[in-house]
């Protein structure tokens, strides 16, 4: 369904759904923000849930269940094997994907794991639109080379191209061409694409990959981890796909590629994952790593109550009405922050709304983190917890100079159903008073830092004392009123 219009001429995302359980909020003041944030190291994913007002971390794993799924959890059938909570899930994957075989995986990263064991040689070249960081991880870990193929329109920050998430198709041909088919052991397609804002693939850009690759007799492994969003901008803004339903969009799509693999964190609103696939030789490969790495072939590491709700959440996943909801509300974010000038990712994508530090900044360099210096800024500035996704989320080069980032981003996520309007409208309101007070925000250095994942649990600390002018500043603005 769409955006509402009311009578006063605003056009607003409409939650569709009606909130039954709910879980406290506590707002600390200011001056406990500025402490906790030092206490994280600067580093959001440092910090604790109890001095949080809004989690914007991330979608993984923190949607809110339905009813219909938290019912099912009570009637899960617990058995190392031969479970039937595992037969219903399969049953749906196949009705939805069209797939014979499924192999369960406790997350995302998991199904990776398996993907580059099964599939990677030492000098294997893996084309796909954008990487992820745990993809990229267990390809590289194996000796293969990630190359991103994605359209130039995908790497800027602002443009109106509605699938910035699409394959440049002469590069991925040119690709084939030089390294030839036998070094490419699969092309792995990113639906919603995370990295670069939560962009979208057409369904026509998916099924030219799966063309090309099946002419040249590469496999096709599409992360279907951000299906939900990414079927939801094919229904709304490609052309040919108006009249499709949602199964069937989601149909062709599992047509065209060979396995399909994906985070329940994200698809299915649960916890856990696992891969789809016709071929029955295909899962042969890789059907021994699951019991060795995973867990048996009927539960792959997952409870069977998570196994319950992703049955349950993936046949909401083909409910446009449930579907929407997180594209919708991110829209009306990202378009907000937009007109009151704050630089964003757009058009919005699935997923969160993307601030761009390198325009929200321009005065700190980005060898002091504009990114990871705006996620420590928005804390103090509202209890906000976004994800740096810059130049902290890169590792050194091999002689140990920094890489910078293409894009120094904080993803502020919004977890499906979980947050109101208000909340949101709270979270547009904070980010703007920062942006007014952007000359305040200075950058950070490490003084802890690991040298793999620094992301997850280095330390930072701020250049200067710019962290206590902000909260100074927020007190003379907001005085006593939180
Ligand atoms: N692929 C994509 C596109 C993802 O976004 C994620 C996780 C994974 C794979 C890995 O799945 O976490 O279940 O092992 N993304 C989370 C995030 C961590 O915050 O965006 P996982």
């Amino acid at each position: 369904m769409d955006t509402i219009k009311f009578a006063n001429g605003k056009q607003l995302p409409l939650e569709m759904h009606k909130v039954r359980i709910v879980q406290k909020l506590g707002l600390p003041p200011v001056e406990r923000r500025l402490e906790a944030v030092n206490e994280a190291g600067n580093n959001t994913f440092l910090l604790t849930n109890r001095d949080i007002f809004l989690d914007m971390l991330t979608d993984s794993g923190v949607n809110a269940m339905s009813d219909n799924q938290l019912a099912a959890m009570m009637v899960a059938d617990d058995s190392y094997a031969g479970s039937a909570t595992f037969t219903r899930l399969e049953d749906k994957l196949r009705e939805i994907f069209g797939t014979q075989f499924f192999l369960p995986a406790h997350q995302g990263r998991a199904c990776e794991h398996i993907l580059a064991l099964t599939f990677i040689k030492p000098g294997n070249v893996i084309p796909m639109n954008f990487h992820f960081t745990t993809a990229k991880a267990h390809f590289t870990r194996m000796g293969g080379v990630v190359e991103e193929l994605v359209v130039d329109e995908g790497r800027k920050p602002v443009s109106d191209f509605p699938f910035k998430g699409n394959f440049d198709l002469d590069k991925l041909r040119a690709l084939i061409k030089k390294e030839g088919a036998g070094n490419i052991p699969f092309i792995r397609i990113e639906s919603g694409t995370n990295l670069i804002g939560g962009q979208p693939l057409s369904l026509e850009n998916m099924l030219a990959v799966s063309k090309i690759a099946r002419e040249n007799g590469i496999i096709t492994v599409i992360d279907a981890s951000l299906w939900q969003d990414n079927l939801f901008f094919i229904k709304k803004r490609e052309e040919a796909c108006r009249n499709m339903t949602t199964r069937e969009i989601t149909r062709a799509m599992a047509d065209a590629m060979d396995i399909i693999y994906f985070s329940a964190r994200k698809l299915g609103a649960a916890r856990g994952g696992g891969m789809c696939m016709r071929s029955k030789e295909l899962c042969e490969r890789m059907k021994e790593l699951v019991p060795m790495f995973e867990g048996f072939l009927t539960y792959g590491g997952m409870s069977v109550r998570e196994m319950e709700a992703m049955t349950v959440g993936l046949e909401e996943t083909m409910d446009e009405d449930v579907i929407s909801q997180g594209p919708q509300f991110i829209e009306y974010m990202c378009n907000e922050l937009d007109r009151q000038g704050v630089p964003v990712i757009l058009p919005a994508g699935g997923l969160g709304c993307h601030l761009d530090a390198l325009r929200f900044l321009p005065h700190v360099p980005q060898t002091q983190y504009p990114a990871g210096a705006l996620g420590a800024a928005l804390f103090i500035a509202g209890g906000i917890r976004g994800m740096e996704r810059g130049t902290i989320s890169e590792q050194r080069e091999p002689d140990g100079s920094e890489r910078l980032a293409e894009m120094e981003l904080l993803r502020l996520a919004l977890p499906r159903r979980v947050f109101t309007l208000s909340q949101v409208e709270y979270a547009i309101d904070r980010i703007v008073w920062l942006f007014r007070n952007r000359e305040i925000v200075g950058g950070l250095k490490f003084v802890e830092e690991p040298s793999v994942l620094r992301f997850f649990f280095g330390r930072l600390a701020p250049v200067d004392d710019w962290q206590e002018k902000l909260a100074r500043r927020f007190r003379a603005d907001f005085g006593e009123s939180l």
